[in-house]
């Protein structure tokens, strides 16, 4: 078996031998929204320090736990904290965590993030559903010899954010009177934040919202043939929308103020 495969076993069997048994859903928590692995029932959790060759985050408000626990009846497995690329670890490494829980056996894996919303019609405190990608990061996590034991070569990306999945949380999302809608989401690699001109740009070529993460946990998941859904919360409008700096403190102010829309919207797809 090839080392890299090996390593990701290492760690499924970790996460096994601390309870990890079946579980169904994975979930990824973005910035300033890691409060929802609070919500498992039975949890145990792991630090990633703890987790053989697991990535450690260093992220603000990134606290690198890995929640093992139920919840509506599903056992699910939880990201408190994701790794981002501008971390600067190699992107084959942001993409361990998903590998691993594919190798659990989940089904589903649920991504959220914080994003800058670039479409006008969209103001800051929504949560979008994202509908596609547009990947500018420079980086694509499959570069390299193809992991043959998750999937093919050339991975298919045409419904790569399930459509059937997404209505279903679209209808639940309505039913629970959010304000939520649908759009394309682009990464960028930050850590610096995007300049106006680059705003108008993404505005130009389709690009509903931007972030700096989910884009390359989508690439390995897909790859592994897993149903995919990401949703976005508009933490702020994108650079030069407003006459106004944008700072990382009011990305995570404000996910904490939308915190009950955020577990609500959650629910619903571990639900769908
Ligand atoms: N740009 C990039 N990433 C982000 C933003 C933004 O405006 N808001 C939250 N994450």
């Amino acid at each position: 078996m090839d080392a890299a495969l090996q390593k990701i076993d290492v760690a499924a069997d970790f996460l096994r031998s601390k309870g990890a048994r079946a579980p169904e859903v994975g979930l990824i928590l973005g910035s300033g929204l890691g409060g929802y692995a609070e919500r498992l029932e039975d949890a145990v959790h792991i630090s990633y320090s703890a987790i053989p060759g697991f990535p450690v985050s260093t992220a603000p408000s990134h606290k690198g736990e890995m929640y093992l626990g139920k919840i509506f009846g599903k056992e699910v497995i939880v990201m408190s904290g994701r790794i981002h690329f501008y971390e600067g670890l190699p992107v084959e490494r942001i993409i361990f965590p998903v590998r691993v829980m594919a190798r659990l056996g989940i089904k589903r894996l649920i991504l959220t993030n914080s994003a800058g919303s670039i479409n006008l019609d969209n103001g800051a405190g929504h949560l979008m559903l994202i509908t596609d990608h547009i990947n500018l990061s420079g980086v694509n996590p499959l570069i390299g010899p193809n992991a043959d034991a998750f999937g093919p070569r050339f991975p298919d990306m045409t419904k790569a954010y399930d459509p059937e999945l997404r209505q279903k949380i679209r209808k639940g999302a309505v039913k629970a009177g959010l304000s939520v809608c649908e759009g394309v989401y682009a990464m960028m690699s930050g850590p610096s934040f995007e300049t106006p001109a680059e705003i108008n740009f993404l505005r130009l070529i389709g690009a509903d919202a931007v972030g700096m993460s989910t884009v390359p946990e989508v690439i390995a998941a897909r790859h592994a043939g897993l149903q995919v859904a990401a949703i976005s919360f508009l933490s702020n409008m994108a650079a030069g929308v407003l006459d106004q700096p944008l700072s990382g403190e009011e990305v995570v102010d404000n996910a904490n103020r939308f915190v009950d829309d955020f577990t609500k919207i959650v629910d619903i797809a571990i639900q769908a």
